[in-house]
Formats: structure tokens, C-alpha cells, sequence
């Protein structure tokens, strides 16, 4: 009998250190990636590049307009092994990352018509299952049926600490401070706007981090994805 395969959604605040541990699950589970926040990123930077969103905020009726204009794939490089996501055939995943699109990305992932479309895109990408995917609404507006949900969590600094690492890893220049208020200000967003606001689904396991390496939250996480695999089999 083959082995059946199981939805993983992972929610969370940001810089929780939710993809590398969705990567990483899916990797050892063979199942497929899905990083639904370069989805809003993109579309963001597709809004920057056509001049929809500035200092003043976002222009909703004109976004709302060209919708259909933003196409988004997600590529496999066969040598690495990684998965970089695609707007309209270009590879955005560098671009996507930069502080500018991060302090605008909120502005974007409010309105309800660029939400509507994303997450009829996650569906679509997770309807044979086998899929980890990570974001804020994954458990309960994208797979509120999914058979595991996790939901992590770090203490600030951690957070912070992570992502500034990350950011000069990446090259991109960046201050402590500017981190700090980019994500303080994303909670803030995330969990309150009106449209799928970020909140843990009642069935979901908190995952904290503040004191796990990588290997322990894989551990942790892999085991419960066995033991939802198993009840399956029954
Ligand atoms: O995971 P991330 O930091 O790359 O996500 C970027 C932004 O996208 C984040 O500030 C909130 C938004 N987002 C969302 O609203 N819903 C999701 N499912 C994923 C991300």
C-alpha cells in the first residue's frame, strides 16, 4: 500500500525561522515546499516596479485593476535543490528579500482581492497533499483541514538576532534597529488587519524555537507529521 501523504501548514510571526524549518521538513518527507510569503512579496515588488505603491501607500483601485497581470511560479534548480520563486518568468527571489519590499509587503497582503488570489494559488499548489507550506493563514484560511499545524514562535531578540543575521549573509545592508522596527511593525500588521489576520487555528501545535537549533525542531516536527502519517494508515 503506498504510504498516504499528509498536509503541513506552518504559521507564524515573521523571522521565526518558519522556512527553514518547512525546507527542511519537506526535504526529509520528500514532499513539496511552498513559501506563501514570497508570493505577497512578489506581488509587492510587481507593485513597486509599476509605480502602485509608494511612501503615501498603496493605490488599492489600480492594483486591484491589473491582477491578472501577475503571474507567479515556483522554479526548482535541479543542482541546488532550492526553489526561487518567478514573476511573470523572471527569478525575483534576490529582489523579493531586499528591506524596501519588507516594509511594504504589509500594505499589500491587506487587500483582499490580492489575498483572494493568493490563496486560490495555494490551493491549487497543495490540492494532491504532500505539501509543508508556511506563512500566516496557512491553517486556517488556505488548509483549514490540514492534517498537521504547527505554529511557531521565538522570543524578539531571537527573531531579530535571525533575520539581521540572514540580511548580511545576504549581502543587503541593514541596521539592528531597522530589523527590530521591520519586524516589530510586521507583528503588528499581521495580527491585526482585518482581512486573515495572523491567529493560531485552535488544532494547532505551538513550536517555540527561542532555545531548539534546527535539528531538534526537525526532530520535533517530523515526529508528529509520522504520527499523523500512521493514523492515516489505521
Ligand atoms: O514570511 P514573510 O516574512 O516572507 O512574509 C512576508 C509578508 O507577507 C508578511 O509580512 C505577511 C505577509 N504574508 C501574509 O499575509 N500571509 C501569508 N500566508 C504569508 C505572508
Amino acid at each position: 500500500m503506498a504510504v498516504q501523504k499528509i498536509t503541513i501548514a506552518i504559521d507564524g510571526y515573521s523571522s521565526c525561522g518558519k522556512s527553514t524549518l518547512a525546507k527542511s521538513l519537506a526535504s526529509r518527507l520528500d514532499y513539496k515546499y511552498v513559501d506563501t510569503g514570497a508570493m505577497y512579496r512578489a506581488a509587492t515588488l510587481f507593485c513597486m516596479r509599476n509605480e502602485l505603491i509608494d511612501d503615501n501607500g498603496a493605490n488599492e483601485n489600480a492594483i486591484i485593476k491589473i491582477l491578472d497581470d501577475i503571474n507567479l511560479s515556483f522554479i526548482q534548480d535541479d543542482l541546488t535543490n532550492a526553489s526561487s520563486i518567478h514573476l511573470n518568468g523572471e527569478n525575483v527571489e534576490t529582489q523579493i528579500r531586499e528591506m524596501d519590499v519588507s516594509n511594504r509587503v504589509s500594505q499589500i497582503s491587506t487587500i483582499v482581492e490580492i489575498r483572494k488570489k493568493m490563496v486560490q494559488l495555494q490551493q491549487k499548489m497543495g490540492k494532491e497533499k504532500g505539501v509543508v507550506m508556511e506563512g500566516r493563514d496557512i491553517g486556517t484560511v488556505v488548509f483549514p483541514d490540514a492534517e498537521l499545524k504547527l505554529f511557531m514562535t521565538a522570543d524578539m531578540e531571537t527573531r531579530v538576532m535571525r533575520r539581521y543575521n540572514e540580511m548580511r549573509e545576504k549581502k543587503i545592508e541593514v541596521s539592528m534597529d531597522e530589523v527590530r522596527d521591520n519586524v516589530n511593525s510586521r507583528d503588528y500588521e499581521d495580527t491585526h488587519r482585518k482581512e486573515s489576520p495572523l491567529v493560531q487555528a485552535d488544532d494547532a501545535i505551538i513550536l517555540d524555537n527561542t532555545n531548539l537549533n534546527l535539528e531538534q525542531q526537525l526532530q520535533k516536527a517530523i515526529d508528529l507529521a509520522k504520527e499523523k502519517i500512521s493514523l492515516l494508515q489505521l
